[in-house]
């Protein structure tokens, strides 16, 4: 998609849509489209006035031009109540609004910006939103249908108007569409059933994807692993036929010997449980447990082409987690990379197994700075649900850049404590630590296990097993489907570190 800021008069605008959001309870025609509005003989003005039009959030009312305009179509888009309307909200609703239409065949979108919806946040804050939330309406869910008709129509070119000339918006803009674009290369590759996404197609795809960026690509191969010392990774991957893989790109902005961002994500392929096996129901939704490892590498693809002047390294552990005659058993023993023997409980608990290697991995490449992001717990789907990344952290400064970077980003993140109360929980009798524990608190006590790997690090754990998979459809106020969840808040804060 190719997205630029215009000065034009939506009026003047060519478009198959000029896409108009409006605010509820507004009885009155923003002004910015009085000549549009005059062209269609107060079209507008009158659904306004007579309440056909609302402008409830995601509410959506397409008026015909008739041709009286170079533009096709205009689509009155609610976008709810002022004080309610964040730039998280303003993402989704243009999201939901491109996809619908993209499905309407429409390739060249234009948003004006009314003034007060403008003005909900800075001009490159909203210019950033609406970019993204159009470029992410460019994804669909159906691509291994043989009749794949709605993904044919992707929308090429966004326009906005109502933002002038201003500089930093036009960048934002610039930035919003590489971003949309990693976040939707991702989201493909968790919607990728396991059987077409394994360790070693994964691997297949980060080659393709890191051609021509400059990303220095090194793959782990088993035996790498056994040399390495990495029982707990080798040992998930016992259970499976497929080979484990461990990805690692390397991104060098920065000066040498200066700080180093560790990203290291969860790369379960697919996730059974194991002998610890997960009951039939929704367990089809566990081809999406590699969300945190595909977000590193979305993240890494944005930073290759945004640039930020700091040195980033991103781990990708990844495995299935399957039961056979050779997989782990509850009760078994394991030793991590950095020589501590884990006890495990419970062999669904995995991912922090396979992230205890990939972080101990940063920790002996140099990291200054570590942010694990994972599918890692039901617990946090139960705290929060789809909408937000659990966050938890050992250093309030770098937890305060990542809650910045996701405001940047335009992803919900809410921090869970760590505070030494929790001490203790994953004490094991017979090992160090055991990976499973309480049947409470436990986004908390897998953070708590993970935090035994950095080594003092800055670091921050981000929990996205709500946020990586959109599916309740009792919200209608979120486009559903693999959101990518994690993408943009790593590639934003890398470039926050940047600047530091
Ligand atoms: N991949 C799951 C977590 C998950 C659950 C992701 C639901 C997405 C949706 C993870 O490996 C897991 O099974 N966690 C267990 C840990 C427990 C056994 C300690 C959980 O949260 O139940
Ligand atoms: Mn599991
Ligand atoms: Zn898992």
């Amino acid at each position: 998609m190719q997205a630029r800021l215009l000065t034009t008069a939506p009026e003047k605008a060519e478009a198959d849509a000029l896409i108009l959001p409006i605010f509820e309870g507004q009885s009155t025609l923003p002004p910015e489209a009085a000549a549009l509005d005059r062209k269609l003989k107060g079209a507008i003005t009158q659904l306004l006035a007579d309440r056909e039009f609302r402008g409830k959030f995601m509410e959506l009312v397409p008026v015909h031009n008739l041709n009286t305009l170079p533009s096709k179509w205009t689509v009155l888009v609610g976008v709810g109540k002022a004080q309610e309307l964040d730039m998280v909200r303003l993402r989704n609703v243009l999201q939901s609004a491109g996809r619908v239409l993209r499905k309407r065949g429409h390739r060249r979108v234009t948003v004006l910006l009314p003034k007060d919806v403008a003005a909900r946040a800075g001009a490159a804050d909203v210019a950033r939103a609406v970019t993204e939330g159009i470029g992410l309406s460019n994804f669909d869910v159906g691509s291994l249908k043989t009749r794949h008709e709605q993904a044919v129509t992707q929308i090429s070119t966004l326009s906005i108007v109502g933002l002038d000339g201003d500089k930093a918006a036009s960048a934002a803009v610039k930035d919003a569409v590489v971003l949309a674009d990693a976040t939707n290369r991702i989201r493909e590759w968790v919607n990728a059933p396991a059987n077409a996404f394994t360790p070693t197609v994964f691997v297949e795809k980060v080659k393709e994807a890191v051609k021509g960026t400059g990303l220095d690509l090194k793959v782990l191969e088993v035996d790498d692993m056994r040399r390495l010392k990495m029982g707990a990774l080798l040992a998930v991957a016992r259970g499976s036929d497929e080979p484990a893989k461990m990805i690692v790109l390397r991104y060098s902005g920065g000066r040498k010997g200066g700080p180093m961002l560790a990203l290291v994500g969860k790369g379960i392929t697919f996730d059974s449980g194991g002998i610890s096996i997960k009951p039939a129901q929704n367990m089809e939704m566990m081809k999406s447990d590699m969300g945190g490892g595909a977000a590193v590498v979305g993240a890494m693809l944005a930073i290759a082409e945004l640039e930020p002047k700091i040195n980033v390294i991103g781990i990708v552990p990844t495995t299935e987690n399957m039961p056979s005659g050779k997989a782990i058993k509850p009760g078994d023993v394991v030793t991590g990379s950095g020589g501590k023997t884990i006890e495990i409980i419970n062999t669904d608990a995995e991912g922090r197994l396979i992230l205890s290697d990939g972080i101990t991995y940063a920790v002996k490449e140099g990291a200054t700075h570590i942010i694990d992001i994972a599918t890692l717990t039901g617990s946090i789907v139960r705290t929060l649900g789809p909408l937000a990344i659990g966050a938890f952290g050992n250093d309030p400064p770098l937890m305060d850049r990542v809650r910045r970077a996701a405001d940047l980003a335009g992803e919900r993140i809410w921090e869970l404590p760590t505070w030494a109360d929790y001490d203790g929980l994953i004490d094991s009798e017979i090992a160090d630590i055991k990976n499973s524990t309480v049947p409470w608190a436990g986004a908390t006590t897998a953070a708590l296990f993970l935090r035994e790997f950095v080594e003092g690090r800055p670091w921050v754990h981000l929990d996205i097993a709500g946020s990586a998979w959109q599916d309740a459809s009792e919200l209608k106020t979120v486009p559903r489907g693999p959101t990518g969840s994690g993408v943009r808040v790593m590639a934003q804060l890398a470039r926050l570190l940047a600047e530091s």
